[in-house]
């Protein structure tokens, strides 16, 4: 009856994020933390519309997001948790020791962010779109938050920087802001999502250790837009084609890092009771104890 027309291989999704594979509970969590978000921005930005039933089903839609959202952030906090309490008590940063105790290192965790970031922020589209200014001009859209800004709404005249590639540096260029609408929910959607990175970072913080996640660059591993002919480091440097392939494996996860996540993954079913490379929750979902016997089997 229900024939599935998109995700397969002779009819991949249009979207590139959303056909990457999701084989392990690490990829998931940053799924629903990273490309969850972006979901988040785009309902918002058709909450503004003009045309009320858009924006009355989006606004309802958004409340989903949340909860989605809540997933990734604190499955990957109980990620980080676990990793730094084993480092702790091996008194360890050694990758290949932490390995051994069953534990994701928190550089694998980092790769993982920047895959994740990277084909995440590809999403919101190319960063000058006629497109993007008709939807906007005729109502279909408007900017996250539309009703917080102070300029006129209507934008004409106004201008936005986006990055470019000029003689092997990334540079700023000032384009018509009504063309570079993407980009400014794209930059609306960094700075949200840079919050929970910082919010794992108290987890790692507070265990003691020294080790800063971060979220890569805008220009880093894109594949839609200006920047896709480019490469370009975590930090914000263009490199050769060689530079890149000696140094991809530090900064986007490697087989064998998806291998070793992969090995991790188990079934645990008790109530309680904890995979050993995750931290049990906080508080369980809806607010029930943490052994709370959320689902039954007859
Ligand atoms: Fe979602």
């Amino acid at each position: 009856m229900l024939q599935r027309n998109s995700g397969n291989e002779d009819n991949p999704r249009i979207l590139q994020a959303f056909n990457e594979k999701t084989p392990d509970w690490l990829s998931f969590f940053m799924f629903t933390y990273f490309t969850d978000r972006d979901g988040k921005f785009q309902l918002c930005a058709l909450a503004e519309s003009a045309f009320d039933p858009l924006a009355r089903t989006t606004k309802f839609m958004l409340t989903e997001e949340a909860h989605h959202m809540f997933v990734g952030e604190s499955g990957v906090s109980r990620t980080i948790q676990r990793t730094v309490d084993v480092m702790n008590q091996l008194k360890t940063d050694d990758v290949a020791k932490l390995r051994a105790a069953g534990v994701i290192d928190l550089p694998t965790i980092q790769r993982y962010i920047n895959f994740h970031f990277s084909v995440t922020i590809d999403l919101f589209g190319a960063d000058e779109s006629s497109n993007a200014a008709t939807f906007y001009s005729s109502g279909l859209k408007g900017r996250y938050e539309e009703g917080k800004r102070n300029d006129d709404h209507v934008l004409k005249g106004n201008t936005y920087k986006i990055l470019a590639v000029e003689e092997g540096k990334l540079i700023e260029k000032e384009v018509p802001m009504l063309n570079a609408l993407n980009e400014v929910l794209r930059d609306d959607y960094i700075v949200d999502s840079k919050g929970g990175i910082e919010r794992w970072n108290r987890v790692i913080e507070k265990a003691g250790i020294s080790f800063k996640l971060t979220a890569p660059h805008k220009a880093f591993h894109r594949n839609i837009g200006s920047l896709s002919g480019s490469k370009i480091t975590p930090d914000g440097r263009v490199v050769t084609s060689e530079e890149w392939m000696a140094k991809v494996g530090e900064w986007l996860p490697t087989n064998e890092d998806r291998a070793y996540v992969g090995s991790l993954m188990g079934r645990v079913t008790e109530p309680g009771k904890f995979a050993n490379w995750i931290a049990p929750p906080v508080m369980g979902i809806n607010r029930q104890p943490v052994d709370f016997d959320y689902v039954r089997f007859s």
